[in-house]
């Protein structure tokens, strides 16, 4: 191939200076096409809206930051690569990897102008990533490969996104944070527009998006490892119900089990777009509810009613 002569960034330097522009915490937003990206995701998602080339058996995996990302990489990914590598095996790689390094983020591969290495995954290709659907792609969004939404009740995000940011900005106050959630100024936000992008398309097209919520993950996540695992085309077979495999899928990717491995301890960077993160910065608690520890009943109401009130009318409720 052609060695490109500028970076993606370079590149479309004049189209992100062009953009309304907000801070949020430490991050520099942009509005690109009605959500505030940070600044440094624009020019990844340009080149992978104009150049990606899906394949029919390719599976995006989406979220909004702090809604379960982590978790549904390790679980798509033991899910779909278990022939390769059974789950109960000790050198399983998401026993010596972040699962960050098992799936790769789409647009950052685009931003470093390595698609090359996209270009180089064996199908089906396992991808990530935080745009909004209506930010994919339109071969993706026309149904040309599969993608799997997870979503979390927003007040448990905020908590979440609090903590996380908190490991580069200590005195970041938790008002500030969950100020910016509320009027939508926030890193892929607003966040009800980003759910509602992938709800409405997994009503459209229930084939082509599967949309999970963090909270029936923690409540069976058996379950969902199976409808994942049918989703991408690779149902359990009884043989391998019968040898217990979903539930060492389960076991493999649990909170406990993960946040205890030697590679996501504090120390250990991951790379990519958060090497400055430690990697136990993606295992804090793992619940749901925490947000009744952070917030008072009236922020809790309050930002209910918004998300309610978006919400309204779509069959989607939290
Ligand atoms: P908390 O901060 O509430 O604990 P993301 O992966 O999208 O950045 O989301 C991070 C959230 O998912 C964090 O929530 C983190 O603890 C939780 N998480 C990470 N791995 C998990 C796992 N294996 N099981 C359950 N929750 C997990």
């Amino acid at each position: 191939g052609t060695v490109p002569e500028h970076t993606p960034k370079e590149e479309f330097g004049d189209l992100v200076a062009a953009l309304p522009r907000r801070q949020q915490s430490i991050l520099e937003l942009r509005l690109y096409q009605g959500f505030w990206l940070p600044e440094h995701w624009v020019p990844g998602t340009v080149v992978f809206q104009r150049r990606f080339a899906p394949r029919p058996d390719d599976v995006v995996l989406a979220s909004y930051p702090k809604c379960g990302t982590t978790w549904l990489k390790a679980l798509a990914f033991a899910a779909a690569a278990r022939a390769a590598h059974p789950p109960a095996a000790p050198g399983h790689p998401l026993r010596r990897l972040n699962p960050h390094d098992c799936v790769p983020f789409i647009d950052e591969i685009f931003a470093a102008g390595e698609e090359a290495k996209l270009d180089a995954l064996p199908s089906p290709r396992l991808m990530n990533t935080h745009l909004p659907c209506t930010l994919l792609p339109t071969p993706v969004t026309a149904g040309g490969c599969r993608v799997v939404y997870v979503c979390r009740d927003p007040k448990d995000m905020v908590v979440s996104l609090w903590h996380f940011l908190r490991r580069t900005k200590p005195d970041l106050s938790f008002d500030e944070t969950f100020e910016s959630v509320c009027d939508g100024t926030v890193a892929a936000g607003p966040v009800w527009d980003h759910v509602l992008s992938y709800w409405r398309a997994s009503v459209a097209r229930p084939d082509r998006v599967l949309f999970l919520k963090y909270e029936d993950l923690l409540r069976d996540t058996g379950a969902n490892v199976r409808r994942l695992a049918e989703f991408m085309g690779r149902p359990f077979t009884a043989a391998e119900e019968a040898a217990g495999d979903v539930a060492a899928v389960v076991e493999l990717c649990s909170f406990d089990e993960m946040k205890g491995l030697e590679v996501n301890k504090a120390g250990s960077g991951t790379a990519g777009r958060y090497r400055a993160m430690p990697r136990d910065a993606f295992f804090r608690k793992g619940v749901a509810g925490d947000w009744a520890n952070h917030m008072t009943p009236e922020m809790a109401a309050r930002l209910d009613r918004i998300v309610r009130e978006k919400l309204q009318g779509t069959g989607l409720a939290f």
